[in-house]
């Protein structure tokens, strides 16, 4: 799983959900991830942006090495734009 804002280190998450409660958004990228893991899913988080090739091939061969071959990515970056489809816009 990667996105440009980093999650501390596994280490640190307790007492990172201890001090940043509610809508701290690492918080809430913790306990998806841990939500996921208790759901069976293998998590390695990683931080990259996608718009960034080295730090993509990065991700690649951190993520080959640790679970192998690599089958398939989900891509879902991206800004959610709130504002609609330019012909009904009004300057935004
Ligand atoms: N939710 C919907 O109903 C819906 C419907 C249709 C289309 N979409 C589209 O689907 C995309 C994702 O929507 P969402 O609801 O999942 O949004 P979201 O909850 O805001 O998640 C977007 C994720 O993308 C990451 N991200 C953004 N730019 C990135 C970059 N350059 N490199 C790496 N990671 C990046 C963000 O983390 P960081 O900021 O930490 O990088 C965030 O974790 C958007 O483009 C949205 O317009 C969403």
């Amino acid at each position: 799983m990667t996105g440009r804002t980093p999650l501390p280190p596994r280490d640190q998450w307790q007492q990172w959900l201890e001090t940043h409660p509610g809508q701290d958004r690492v918080s809430q990228g913790i306990e998806k991830v841990i939500n996921l893991e208790k759901w069976g899913a293998e998590v390695l988080v990683l931080s990259a942006d996608s718009a960034n090739p080295g730090q993509m091939q990065e991700v690649v061969t951190q993520a080959a090495a640790h679970f192998g071959e690599i089958n398939g990515i989900i891509h879902t970056a991206g800004l959610v734009d709130y504002y609609g489809i330019i012909r009904s816009r009004t300057g935004k």
